[in-house]
């Protein structure tokens, strides 16, 4: 018998792990009354939210029953503010978000002013003199434009480098004086346009990679030591679900120990892994992972003072409404947030709940 081809076998074996996973049956993940964490929580629980899902009643009706707060996905990033090529903003959609939130009395979060990987071509225009200006002007008029009706900014997004070492080169710290330097600006812009806004630094893979949760922590302290007028710990938590026990617990509280509120500000446990080999990891063993991680991230969240305690905000209310479920991620089938296509509990709410509840 001839030996089937390499592209052949890795077919096949992705056909059998693609039969597994189909063929588990699982009981649901959450049996009986539904509680509304906004309710049973004794911080704020969020969703990001793009001004499209405000038409979906069953969005709406989901949101004001489990939330007390609220993101604009992405309508609030510079890429929508800014798509002119003559400096003028748009924020038709983001008005519509943050009277969403008014009318529902619902917390409204701030995302993101300044970002490495959202650089306007607006912004490639300009000559030195005008740059810093246009920089400046952004942040205030975009922050200005909701003082008083936001909680809190991520005034700068991803700054330190992928793998850890070090921070992240981008047109901003080219044109402003070095990745400090346009750190610090923004701080200080944000806080001029907003002074009662909580003022975060905004990453993610802080807790899957030690080196990187390190390396943010150091500039954290060092924003604090030159005087920026940072207010928040933003820890986005798109969770790897194969990271090790006690590292998300280990973060929270090595972030804990500078006093500052700390936003768990874009939760998600995708049990999609990335990569070539066909997962063949059980259903099971997949929500087992959410439920676990989450449970630990929310058990470390409550050990945290209330004063520390900003919020815990899910990357997508329902798993069919999440940026990992679109195009080119998409598969159809991950489930990684608080609830279903459905609207139903998952894992991940089971994990939530027994964290609130100090089942660790
Ligand atoms: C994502 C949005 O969910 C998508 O809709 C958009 O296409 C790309 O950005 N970290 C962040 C978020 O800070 O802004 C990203 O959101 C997800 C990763």
């Amino acid at each position: 018998m001839t030996r089937a081809d390499p592209s052949r076998r890795l077919v096949l074996a992705s056909g059998l792990a693609l039969a597994a996973c189909r063929s588990e049956a699982q009981p649901a993940p959450w049996t009986g009354p539904v509680p509304a964490l906004k309710d049973i929580a004794p911080f704020p629980v969020g969703a990001c939210v793009p001004s499209a899902y405000l038409d979906d009643p069953s969005w709406v009706e989901l949101a004001r029953r489990q939330l007390d707060q609220i993101t604009p996905e992405w309508e609030l990033k510079m890429e929508y503010v800014l798509q002119s090529n003559r400096g003028d903003y748009r924020f038709d959609a983001p008005d519509r978000i943050a009277d969403f939130a008014r009318d529902n009395g619902l917390r409204l979060h701030g995302h993101a002013l300044i970002w490495y990987a959202q650089e306007a071509p607006y912004f490639m225009t300009l000559d030195p003199k005008r740059f810093a200006g246009e920089y400046d002007r952004y942040i205030r008029e975009v922050a200005g434009r909701y003082a008083g009706r936001m909680v809190g900014w991520d005034v700068v997004n991803e700054a330190v480098a992928e793998d850890g070492n070090g921070l992240r080169d981008c047109l901003w710290s080219e044109r402003l004086g070095g990745q400090e330097a346009y750190i610090v600006r923004a701080f200080e812009q944000a806080k001029a346009a907003d002074p009662n806004a909580v003022l975060f630094l905004n990453d993610y893979n802080l807790e899957n990679n030690p080196t990187k949760g390190t390396t943010y922590l150091r500039l954290v302290e060092r924003l604090l030591t030159l005087g920026a007028p940072l207010g928040g710990l933003g820890v986005q938590s798109h969770l790897d679900i194969e990271i090790p026990d006690g590292q998300i617990r280990n973060f929270i509280r090595e972030a804990a120990r500078f006093g500052l509120p700390i936003h768990i500000s874009e939760l998600d446990a995708s049990q999609r892994r990335d990569g070539r080999l066909p997962d063949t990891r059980s259903l099971k063993h997949k929500r087992a992972r959410q439920h676990a991680l989450t449970r630990e991230l929310v058990t470390a969240y409550m050990e945290l003072p209330a004063a520390q305690q900003y919020g815990i905000t899910t990357w997508a209310l329902r798993d069919r409404d999440s940026w990992l479920r679109r195009p080119p991620r998409d598969d159809g089938r991950d489930s990684l947030v608080l609830f279903d296509d459905w609207g139903q509990p998952t894992a991940m709410f089971a994990g939530f709940v027994e964290g609130l509840n100090g089942a660790a």
